[in-house]
């Protein structure tokens, strides 16, 4: 597939042409997106780019109007959340959706609680939450605590934690860092680098370009619904991304994004054609 800007892995998971539509919004068009096992995709934009739009698309919650998608080398379209994450797509959305008054065991268990006979089975489920958290070099004092007595970071891990359950291959976090402070974003940003160590594919949607800058291996840069450059974030600048962002030189990096993607794949839409 992609020769030049991609890592020398398949495309765990890849878009084409993906479009959507809200009535008269067109929140997508003719998208291309790719991550690989073991990559960290930062996917960012301005406030309506369409960054969640095209996340939901992934996790099964929108159906595209157009396009299609691969997932481990395989055509695929996902119905549904479940069927999303039957794929092996986790997505930790933006809210978390802990519940504050459970302990981290039955957080990260909620809804596929284990059991022996009966009975919950607490002890497996303590021994494996700890496994998943030390997979993820997580500090958390216990897992008997309520996640209510947490930090925002140690919220984030254990929401990160849950995704891992199902031993997904794709993880897609949505802002993990935009609540937290400089200690716990290290923190978090630190946990990313463990799921790219795991081999997962990670999709990092934030608006600090320093995150960014600090942990994503490439960049995909949405504007209006469309594709704007995708970076190397090795050979590129921030203030070459906030660009993109903006369509403040909208001529110097499309030209240069066209330049690159025609090294590596179709022609896409530059932010010329956009009306
Ligand atoms: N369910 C919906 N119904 C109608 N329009 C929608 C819907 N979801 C998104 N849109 C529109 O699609 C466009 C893209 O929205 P989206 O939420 O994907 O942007 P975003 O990049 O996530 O922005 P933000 O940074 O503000 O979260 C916007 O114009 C938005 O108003
Ligand atoms: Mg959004």
């Amino acid at each position: 597939m992609t020769a030049t800007l991609s890592p020398p892995t398949t495309a765990v998971l890849a878009l084409t042409g993906i479009s959507k539509r809200f009535g008269a919004v067109q929140a997508l068009k003719d998208i291309d997106f790719d991550v690989h096992s073991g990559e960290v995709v930062a996917l960012v934009g301005d406030n309506g780019a369409g960054k969640s739009t095209l996340v939901k698309t992934i996790a099964g919650v929108y159906t595209p109007d157009d396009g299609q998608m691969t997932f481990d080398g395989k055509a695929e379209s996902v119905a549904s959340p479940a069927e999303a994450q039957g794929l092996g797509i986790a997505t930790v959305f933006q809210d978390l959706a802990l519940c504050d008054n459970l302990d981290v065991v039955a957080n990260l268990f909620l809804g596929r609680e284990l059991y022996r006979g009966r009975a919950l089975d607490e002890v497996t489920m303590e021994q494996e939450s700890w496994r998943l958290l030390r997979q993820l070099s997580a500090k958390i004092p216990s897992v008997r605590i309520p996640v209510a007595s947490l930090s925002g970071g140690q919220r984030q891990t254990v929401a990160i934690a849950r995704s891992l359950l199902g031993a997904p291959k794709v993880v897609m976090l949505d802002e993990p860092t935009a609540a937290l402070g400089v200690a716990q974003t290290a923190e978090v940003l630190n946990l990313v680098e463990r799921l790219r160590e795991n081999g997962l594919g990670v999709i990092l949607i934030s608006h600090n370009m320093s995150d960014v800058m600090a942990v994503a291996d490439r960049v995909s840069v949405l504007r209006l619904g469309r594709n704007n450059g995708t970076f190397n974030v090795s050979q590129t600048t921030s203030q070459e991304i906030i660009a993109a962002i903006t369509g403040a030189t909208t001529n110097a990096v499309s030209q240069r994004a066209a330049r690159r993607e025609t090294h590596t794949a179709a022609p896409t839409a530059t932010t010329e054609e956009q009306s």
